[in-house]
This record gives structure tokens, sequence and C-alpha cells, in this order.
């Protein structure tokens, strides 16, 4: 595994791969990685001949009072655990050579990045679509892998890809969880060993969301006000937003015709927690 910082080198290392018509696998993350990262990683050393993962803990897409500075790093740990997996080049940019002094251009895309968690992080979408477009320019790659855990950031940058016309393919892996449900993410590190067993509020109301659909509910109002009861039962959990959305523009749905997101965000004392699952109706 070759370890790259610089802009230029990894550019270099690009061309060389290309020139030998080989296909790049790319996993853009904000490093402290988990299963859940490595499941996008693993997925891309099958379907590309070179994988690059890169960790950049991104400034922009963090709102004034949010946790950029508290946000758990630790590359030596992550560069051990990439070499051991088997991937090809660690791209670990500096700040300033991503933002350079003068820095004045962003990616918005419109409407999508208002909603759901756009609402309680505004600027924060605006913040990865820019960043992700410049790593794509960058290393060139010929999918990109991302995780459905992070589903609002999924359907956001397909939509970026489509309409910016990027030669890149979009791939979205399931949610890598717990065995207990808890959906795995570097955040649950800031949580008590209290505030983690509250934390599973979040995903029983989405199991609960589903087992209703599956027996036949369709009315979201209805399935949103018992998810909202169950978390509203842990004391140590603040609602958010609990939504049952469409999967192409995020905007709620009354009835569920076929299948549609059902996204919660929920705070677990300081803690910001996020969850989805894509609910099915009954046939
Ligand atoms: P980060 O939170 O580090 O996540 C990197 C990738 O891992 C994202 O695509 C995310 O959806 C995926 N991921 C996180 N937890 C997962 C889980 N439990 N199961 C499956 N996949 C999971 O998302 C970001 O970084 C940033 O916004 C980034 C895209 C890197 C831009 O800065």
């Amino acid at each position: 595994m070759k370890v790259i910082k610089k802009i230029d080198e990894m550019r270099r290392a690009v061309s060389g791969i290309k020139s030998q018509g080989m296909s790049i696998g790319f996993v853009p993350t904000m490093g402290y990685l988990h299963e859940g990262h490595l499941s996008l990683v693993r997925e891309s050393l099958r379907r590309a001949n070179v994988t690059v993962v890169s960790i950049f803990v991104n400034p922009k897409q963090f709102g004034p009072s949010e946790d950029f500075k508290d946000y758990p790093r630790d590359l030596n740990r992550d560069s051990e655990v990439l070499e051991r997996e088997g991937i090809d080049y660690l791209f670990v940019p500096e700040a300033g050579e991503i933002y350079p002094q003068g820095y004045k251009t962003y990616v918005d895309v419109c409407d999508l990045q208002d909603k759901l968690c756009g609402r309680s992080r505004p600027g924060h979408f605006r913040g990865v679509c820019t960043v992700v477009l410049k790593l794509f320019n960058v290393l060139n790659p010929d999918i990109s892998f991302f995780g459905q855990k992070d589903a609002q950031q999924a359907i956001i940058l397909k939509r970026m890809v489509k309409d910016l016309n990027l030669d890149v393919k979009i791939e979205v892996l399931p949610i890598v969880r717990e065995e207990d449900g808890l959906a795995l993410s570097s955040r649950n590190n800031y949580l008590t060993q209290e505030e983690r067993k509250a934390a599973l509020v979040l995903s029983k109301s989405l199991k609960r969301a589903q087992s209703m659909t599956e027996k036949g509910q369709r009315d979201s109002s209805t399935i949103i006000k018992e998810m909202k009861e169950i978390i509203g039962r842990e004391p140590l959990a603040k609602i958010d937003y609990v939504e049952i959305v469409d999967m192409d523009n995020l905007d709620p749905v009354a009835i569920i015709e076929k299948e549609a997101l059902a996204a919660v965000a929920v705070f677990i004392g300081k803690v910001r927690l996020i969850d989805n699952k894509i609910i099915r109706a009954k046939e």
C-alpha cells in the first residue's frame, strides 16, 4: 500500500494506472475506520483492479458548532487496517491543499441538500459534494463506493454525478450493524455505556416501521407516530427528525405505494445519530 499526501503525486499514480488500462475503485472516508467502511473497501477490491481509499476530515461539511475538532482521528491504526485489507493507495490530502487560500468554488445540489439532515445541518451537503467532486477530479475513479447508512448523501451524490455528467459509477452498499442492530458509525465512539444502550431506539423504530409495512400498513403518519413513540420512551433520546420519504426526491410520502425510505436522526445525549431503512409495502 502506498500512502500519498500530495495531489500531484496522486495524479501521476492515477495516470500510470489508467495508461495500463486498469480500473480504479475509490472509497472516500473521513477515517476512524470500522466494518462499515471496510465493507466498501472489500467490494472495491473485488470489483476494481486498483483500490484507492481517501481519508480526509473535510472541514467544509461541519457546521460552526459541530464536531470537526473532536472528530475521532487515528491515521496509524487506519493505515494498518487498510494495509491488511490489501488496498493499493491511501490518499490523505492536507486541508491546505484541498482548500488553498482564496478558495471560492462549491457544488450545490439544490433542493435535495435542504431536506432531512440538510435542515439541521445547513451547508453540510454542499461541503460533501464539493469535496467528493474534487476527489473524483483528482482520482478519476471508474467506480466509487458509498454506504446506505448515509442514504441522503448517496442520493445527492448520484444526482450530482448525473447532473454534471461525471464519468463514474456510484455503488451504494447496505448498512453494516452491530449484532444488536446499532448501525456502525465513527460517532458511536462518543457514546457512554448508558447512551450506547439508549441508541438502540433508532434501529428499533425502523424495525417497527418495517414490520408495520410488512403487515400491510401503508399510511406513513401512522407509522411515524409509532416510531416517535418508541424513541420518545427513551429519556436520553431527542428526535431531530423521523420521516418517510420518496427514494428519489426525498419528499415525504403520505401513502407507501411500493417502497419508501424511513429515515431518523436522533440526539442521544449530545451525539447526533442517523439511521434508515428501505421499507417495502406488502404486495
Ligand atoms: P464517513 O462518515 O467516514 O463514511 C465513509 C463512507 O462509509 C460513507 O459512504 C458512509 O455511508 C459509509 N458508512 C459509514 N457507516 C457505515 C455503515 N454502518 N455501513 C455501511 N457503510 C457505512 O461519509 C463520509 O465519511 C463523508 O461525508 C465523505 C463521503 C467521505 C465526504 O467527506
